[in-house]
């Protein structure tokens, strides 16, 4: 959470003052509606969806998709382990890739992981950085394999004059308290393609087939579940919407600083944009462990390979193929045998052990993040 202030609260008691909580009760113009339509409008996009969390945002976009028992989904070894999950719950398995040193997936390890039973790639781009988007949709054309960009950690962020969620042909957002903007707990589904978003609409909502909007969707209605968020969160997302871009100019700003005077020491190496005209997030990246390790204990900052929960090795339930009902068990329905290991994605272990995230000091003023920019070369 970077801003929340006067504009959230008085949207709030706009929303209990109306007693209309519900975004399906209250016909045309909400204000998750609101919120959804500037989005689309801020982003470039044709349609939003806002889904009670980014995991649901993921699970609701594969399942528009149309992705499903037997399929193969590649994601990153190393993201919030949600990204690696939401194919399970629409039947599907998730296969690892290797990040680079850019902290995203690797374009070349994308195409070694690909099967014939692979229907699409969830590319994540982790703490603001976003991942090589040209070579990763030229890789889905070459293979006719749909792409969610799991943009959780990102909303916002462009990438070579789009923004990041709206290159793939689904996007996923989350809005809780640690994302660009917030709402506590929410996410939203983006995508251009109307049969998406009708489909996105029918699975994200049990009651889709009974709503206004019925009678103009062109599909037979399957059942859904419940991912609707309320109208106090939709008017929540209304005003953090509008913070947005100023957010992310105050984060570039500090983190241009940063960089500025991290290009004086050759201790360690900013970690490389694939966009850096645009660049919001901010990891660093030595030589060794050895040398990393002794910059932790200076400066008490965690590597990324202790980040554990986002980290493949620590996906328990995962790497063990455990399911809430054995018969309901995706592994049960895969074409090949999928082997998990502990090693599976050396690379990625050991760039994670050598690297480490930055957080950009985003309430102190400028000339406080350069003091802290060099203290951390001194
Ligand atoms: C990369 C990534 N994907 C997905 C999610 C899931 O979002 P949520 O916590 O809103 O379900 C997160 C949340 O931390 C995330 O960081």
């Amino acid at each position: 959470m970077y801003e929340m202030g006067k504009a959230e609260i008085d949207a709030v008691i706009k929303v209990l003052k109306s007693k209309q909580f519900m975004r399906y009760r209250g016909g045309e113009g909400g204000f998750t509606e609101t919120f959804e339509r500037d989005l689309c409008a801020k982003f470039n996009i044709s349609h939003a969806l806002t889904v009670n969390s980014g995991t649901s945002a993921l699970i609701c976009a594969l399942a528009a998709m149309g992705v499903g028992p037997g399929d193969e989904v590649i994601v990153p070894a190393y993201t919030w382990v949600a990204s690696a999950l939401a194919p399970l719950a629409v039947g599907a398995v998730p296969v690892m890739a290797d990040i680079n040193e850019t902290m995203t997936i690797d374009p070349a390890d994308i195409e070694r992981k690909i099967t014939k039973y692979t229907k699409a790639i969830i590319p994540v781009h982790m703490t603001n950085l976003a991942c090589d988007m040209n070579a990763i949709m030229k890789i889905a054309k070459k293979h006719k394999l749909l792409v969610c960009e799991d943009a959780c950690q990102a909303a916002g962020v462009s990438y070579k004059g789009k923004r990041l969620g709206t290159i793939g042909h689904t996007g996923a957002y989350s809005f809780n308290q640690f994302k660009n903007i917030t709402c506590g707990e929410g996410g939203a589904v983006v995508t251009n393609d109307d049969r998406t978003y009708e489909r996105s609409l029918m699975y994200h909502d049990a009651g889709a087939f009974t709503r206004n909007y019925a009678s103009s969707v062109k599909e037979p209605f399957f059942p859904g579940v419940n991912y609707r968020v309320s109208e106090i969160l939709g008017a929540i997302l209304g005003e953090q919407l509008k913070r947005l871009d100023g957010i992310l100019a105050k984060l570039q700003a500090r983190r241009k600083i940063m960089v500025d005077i991290f290009a004086g020491t050759d201790k360690f190496k900013v970690v490389e944009h694939n966009d850096e005209a645009n660049a919001v997030g901010l990891d660093i990246i030595f030589d060794s462990p050895k040398k990393a390790l002794a910059f932790k204990e200076k400066h008490k900052i965690g590597l990324l390979i202790e980040s554990g929960r986002h980290v493949y090795t620590n996906w328990e339930p995962l790497l063990e193929q455990r399911s809430f009902h054995p018969k309901m068990n995706p592994f049960n329905w895969t074409q090949r045998k999928i082997v998990y290991t502990q090693d599976m994605c050396k690379d990625t272990l050991e760039i994670l052990s050598r690297s480490m995230n930055i957080g950009i000091p985003y309430g102190m003023n400028k000339k406080d993040v350069k003091a802290c920019a060099k203290k951390l070369i001194a």
